[in-house]
Parts: structure tokens; sequence; C-alpha cells
């Protein structure tokens, strides 16, 4: 039904997917699954439950193989025991009437020997990214990598495809790849961290064969409608070398282009955390959304900062079709409500965004909405 003041909630037909607003919550690392095992938990569940008002949920990252960890009490996505904890939580949001994607994600050259039993991490090039990777320990700085072997590249890819299986036999309902500063796809992309000479290296074309691939991998297993892929083309500030380039821009119209031929569920575009004026991409910095709607057909989903009012905005301009929202659901699960009944947010506390614990994760309660505030919900 159409919305005019609050297109945000207006249903929306993804595919074949039917979805009962145009909020979604985007992904986000908590820190949950801690045991050595990565398992999703009980808690983790209970958690995308009570957010299951979304029209649809992205999983946080998860990991598509061992080398791929770069974070404390992060899930993975390619152990039997890993699919099996996915399962209470894609069950846990169907029965509450939402809709789950997994994120599917590899940290590359940004992860640390602590997360892969003393070994290197590995990225596109031996450049260490200078960053940092949350360990056991807490934060420790990057350090130079190996350079990934062509036939690792090539195993990567497929493990991306035996996650996306993997994803599918855990009951999600699609998957986003994890295209994020940080992570390994930027990696390639970027100038900074890639100076391969093989196919995967030098040119555009070759910087970006990577994401392809993966695509093309994973819609062996999924219909192209279920899979999407989230970028932050400009959003660099805390991860390190990988920062935008006088190749950013040419490389994403490339990136974009390409992907008109893929009918996917979305492209996920994060804005800018920061004012562009000086940067290779200043010229991005006004009406950002539109620069890639021009170069993209497909479906875009907008993210980074928004609130109920630019949310609306931008869907009624025609800019995005669908907006995600981080932050303002940790602190509220019904923010979907909030929205519909103009109720105030609720703040989050950063102190417990990662610690493991109950407490500042499934503990926020719903609004009130004319009456106390109640854990059950607005009917
Ligand atoms: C605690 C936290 C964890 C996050 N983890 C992820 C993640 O796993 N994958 C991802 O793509 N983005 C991650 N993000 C970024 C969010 O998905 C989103 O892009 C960002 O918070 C901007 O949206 P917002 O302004 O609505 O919060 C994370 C953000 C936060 C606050």
């Amino acid at each position: 039904m159409k919305n005019t003041a609050q297109p945000l909630l207006e249903e929306y037909q993804l595919g074949d997917l039917k979805l009962k607003n145009r909020v979604v919550m985007a992904s986000m690392t908590r820190g949950r699954a801690t045991n050595t095992a990565l398992v999703p938990t009980l808690l983790m569940a209970e958690y995308y439950a009570q957010r299951a008002s979304a029209g649809l949920i992205l999983s946080e990252g998860t990991w598509v193989n061992p080398k791929s960890i770069g974070f404390i009490n992060v899930p993975g996505i390619y152990t039997r025991e890993q699919i099996e904890g996915w399962k209470l939580v894609t069950q846990a949001v169907h029965d509450k009437g939402g809709l789950i994607f997994s994120q599917m994600g590899h940290i590359g050259s940004a992860s640390h020997p602590d997360h892969l039993n003393g070994e290197l991490p590995a990225g596109p090039s031996a450049i260490n990214p200078q960053t940092q990777s949350y360990t056991p320990d807490g934060f420790k700085d990057s350090l130079t990598p190996r350079e990934l072997t062509i036939a690792e590249i090539r195993q990567t890819v497929q493990d991306y495809k035996q996650a996306g299986q993997n994803a599918k036999h855990a009951g999600f309902d699609g998957v986003e790849i994890h295209a994020q500063a940080g992570m390994l796809i930027p990696q390639f992309l970027s100038l900074s961290t890639n100076q391969r000479t093989d196919e995967y290296g030098g040119s555009i074309e070759n910087r970006a064969r990577i994401i392809f691939e993966i695509l093309d991998a994973i819609i062996e297993v999924w219909d192209s409608t279920r899979v999407a892929i989230k970028f932050t083309p400009v959003m660099y500030t805390h991860v390190g070398i990988v920062t935008p380039d006088e190749e950013t821009i040419p490389m994403f119209q490339y990136i974009l282009k390409k992907l008109n031929d893929y009918n996917l569920a979305f492209v996920h575009i994060a804005g800018p955390a920061q004012d562009l004026t000086g940067t290779p991409v200043e010229i991005l910095q006004n009406d950002y959304f539109s620069h890639f709607r021009h170069h993209y057909r497909g479906r875009l989903m907008a993210n980074l900062g928004f609130t109920q009012q630019t949310g609306n905005a931008i869907l009624k301009e025609g800019k995005a079709d669908l907006v995600s929202f981080g932050q303002l659901f940790i602190a509220n699960p019904d923010l979907v409500e909030r929205f519909k009944y103009q109720l105030p947010l609720s703040e989050a506390n950063l102190d417990t965004y990662y610690t493991g614990e109950e407490k500042g994760y499934t503990d926020y309660p719903r609004a009130s909405h004319g009456g106390a505030i109640t854990q059950a919900g607005i009917k």
C-alpha cells in the first residue's frame, strides 16, 4: 500500500519476497558468538527476532572460511555446527514474520595471526593495510600480510560459494556479499593494497575481477534476485590505507555498469561518514546517492546516518528503493513501530556494542505506546 507520508512504511516487492516495509536493518557485528567454534547462539536468535518487524534484516558479517576471521566472537558460516546455529536465528526471525539475509565476508589482510593459529593473514599484496584487528587480547595493529596465490584466490571464491550454500541450508532468505571498507574485496579494489601484476591487479577490470567471480559462483547456488552486495565507496576513515583514490569513481562506475547485468536483489551503498572536500571523491559530496543511481539500474539500498525523516525523503525523491539503518536498531528493536507511531528513539550504549553479553544486546525495551514500556511489544 502507498504511504505518501512515510514511504519507509510501505510494503515492497523484492523479487519474489514481500517486505513488510522498506526499513532494513543493516549488518552489525555484535561479538556475541562467544564460543571457540564461532557458532551463533540462542541469545543471537532472540536479538534478531526482537528486530523482525524490519522489512528485511541483514545479519552481522559472518566468515566464509577460517582464514577470513578478523574480530573476536563473530560467527562463521563454514561448519555444520555454525549452520545449525544459524538455523536458530533464521527460524526465530521467520517465526516473527521477518526476513533475513546472511552477510558473508572475509577480512583478508586486516586479520591477525592471533585469529589464524599464528599464521600470517593473506591479502591481494604483501602490504600492511595499517589497520587494527580485535583479538582476544584487545585491538592489535595489522601486520604485513602474505600475498594470496592465484590458487588461494580461486579457493576463496569457492568458499564464498560454499558459504552461500550453507546460508541456504541454514534457512536464510538470501545473501549479501560484504564488500564494505576493511574487508578483502575493497583491498583488491584499492590501489594502495593491490599491487599485483597478474589478472587480479593493475587495471580496474582486473582489480574488480574477484567481485564478479564471487557473484558468478554464488548465483550457481542462489537465484540472483536473492543475492546482494554492500559497498562503502567513500567511508574509509577508520580502515587504514584503503581510502578513496583517483580511480575510486571510475572503479565504481565500472562495477555498477557490470552489475546491471546481474539482476541482483539490491546493491547496498553506504554514504560518506565525513566531509569529502579535498579528497579524490570530492565530486560525490553533493547528492551522493544520485551518482550511483545514475550508473545502476537495479534496486539501490541507501545507508549511513539515515533518520526517519531523511529515510522517507530519499525514498520520496526516488534516489533509493530501500533504506538501511544500523545503530538505530541497537537500542530500538521496534524501530519500525517507533517510526509508525512517531515514538521517541532510545540511545545505544557504545560500551556494550561488542561485549559478548546479554546486557546492551537483548535488553533494550520496546517503546511505550499508549501505556507502560513493555518487552512484549506493540500489538
Ligand atoms: C556495531 C556495529 C557493527 C557493524 N558491523 C558491520 C558488519 O558486520 N557489516 C557491515 O557491512 N557493516 C557493519 N557496520 C556498519 C553498518 O552496517 C552501517 O553501515 C553503519 O552503521 C552506518 O549506518 P547507520 O548510520 O544507520 O548506523 C557496523 C556498524 C556498527 C555500529
